[in-house]
């Protein structure tokens, strides 16, 4: 028997949905989340993986704000930190108790060998600064991400973002090569794993030697992919890029900002394949809400110049002493109560059920995950692996919201990553929602 926290009351979305959004609208710039624009709905007040809107209507939340919210809604370890800390001090770069616990406290749980931490306010800003860092600690200049990629959008990061989401954007600096993930459902190579013997690997070694213009500075990778659709490629993909990346004296970088902190059942992305990392980027649940991200580094690293000299590597936000206390409070609380276990366990539990769903529903074409990071991919037809129409995942959402669940599930790559808090009943209550969602699509044909 599931949990029920949905509470339906209003058509959605309700009267005072409509008017804030309304309200809203007569300024907000276009380009805002496309799931919190297609929703409709004006948010009141969550509380661990609930969300209720203005009218009390009550949701399941499996966006968990796309990674970030590692606690759940109003965690009480959150709440005091920041009710405590608004009230001391919240503004500037002088050394504070919050900011000196924080460092030491994710030094401890950081990847082997990282025990320097220097702190930002967004995943792209860590990120540009990973690769300044980069830059500066080996003398050279290029580097090389992945197809599938997404490390933010400034213009460093959409270098090496690869995706068509960049067209139009440019031109954006240069000094980048990208090369396949191994996204194994679209395998670019159209190989199989094992029998591939790793073949995008291989190539990615092949082109770290003769793409660049010049000696490799650093290879770039999320350990798991979130934005291409919660991608989780082989353990030995990612040890074999960081060897190559070694290899030609290029530092690897693994962006962890989804994949940290738990979110795979293990503490980090990398733990799945032992890969020690010589940068990590961090964010996301790193804060559970509250806009700090940091770079990760090995103490010789982090002495490169002139990213270590006084000013080199700082920000306006980055650390203070407010955000301090919120990452310290998001830090702690997962590791005292070990949330890469619950992510694990719950996390297992929605993959088998998400399994069950691929047995019963032939749209479905692939299924993945590890801990809480699931992904799907929807097609019209598993030998072709085309992607279902957009105007049809637009209804799915559309229907999972009137229903009372809060799911990326508005493109063919479905992705759901809730709190690392979540239990059972709950990740479960809402899977049940989107077997509904899934049944009357296969019965309205509509999908074909
Ligand atoms: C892996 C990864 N890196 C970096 C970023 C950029 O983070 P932000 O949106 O905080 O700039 C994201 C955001 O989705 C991400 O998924």
């Amino acid at each position: 028997m599931t949990k029920r926290n949905v509470v339906i009351r209003t058509p959605i979305p309700g009267p005072r949905s409509q008017e804030v959004v309304a309200k809203e609208q007569r300024h907000l710039a276009p380009g805002l989340q496309g799931f919190a624009l297609w929703a409709g709905v004006a948010m009141d007040h969550g509380q661990g993986s609930t969300l209720t809107d203005v009218d009390g209507n009550t949701y399941v939340d499996l966006i968990g704000g796309i990674g970030v919210n590692a606690l759940g809604h109003c965690h009480p370890n959150y709440v005091a930190a920041l009710t405590e800390q608004v009230q001391k001090l919240t503004v500037g770069s002088f050394t504070s108790a919050p900011r000196a616990e924080l460092v030491n406290e994710v030094c401890e749980l950081a990847p082997a060998g990282l025990d320097r931490l220097q702190l930002y306010s967004s995943g792209a800003e860590a990120v540009e600064s990973a690769l300044r860092l980069a830059r500066c600690a080996t003398g050279r200049q290029e580097i090389v991400g992945f197809w599938g990629g997404f490390h933010g959008k400034t213009a460093g990061a959409m270098a090496l973002m690869g995706s068509p989401a960049r067209h139009g954007l440019g031109p954006l600096p240069t000094g980048t090569t990208l090369v396949p993930y191994a996204d194994c459902y679209r395998c670019p190579f159209q190989l199989t794993y094992p029998s591939c013997a790793l073949a995008c690997a291989d190539f990615a070694r092949r082109a770290m030697k003769v793409q660049p213009a010049g000696p490799l500075a650093a290879v770039i990778a999320e350990p798991m992919q979130g934005t291409a659709g919660n991608v989780i490629p082989p353990k030995e993909f990612i040890t074999a890029i960081a060897d190559a990346a070694h290899d030609v004296g290029a530092v690897f970088i693994a962006d962890e900002m989804i994949t940290g902190f738990g979110r795979t059942g293990k503490p980090w992305g990398v733990d799945h394949s032992g890969v020690a990392p010589d940068i990590c980027t961090i964010g996301k649940g790193f804060g559970s809400g509250f806009p700090i991200a940091g770079v990760l580094t090995r103490t010789d690293i982090a002495q490169a110049k002139p990213w270590s000299n006084p000013s080199g590597a700082s920000s306006s936000y980055g650390g203070n002493a407010f955000a301090s206390a919120a990452a310290l409070a998001s830090v702690r609380t997962v590791r005292v109560e070990r949330l890469w276990d619950n992510a694990e366990r719950v996390g297992a539990a929605m993959l088998a059920e998400l399994r069950r769903m691929q047995e019963r529903y032939a749209f479905i074409g692939d299924v993945r995950g590890a801990g809480l990071l699931l992904g799907m991919d929807l097609v019209k037809d598993r030998q072709t692996k085309e992607p279902l129409h957009a105007s049809v995942m637009k209804q799915v959402y559309a229907d999972c919201v009137r229903r009372g669940l809060l799911a990326m599930t508005y493109t063919p790559h479905i992705r759901l990553q809730p709190a690392l808090t979540i239990d059972l009943d709950t990740a479960l209550e809402g899977l049940a929602i989107l077997d509904d969602v899934f049944r009357n699509l296969e019965e309205s044909g509509r999908w074909r």
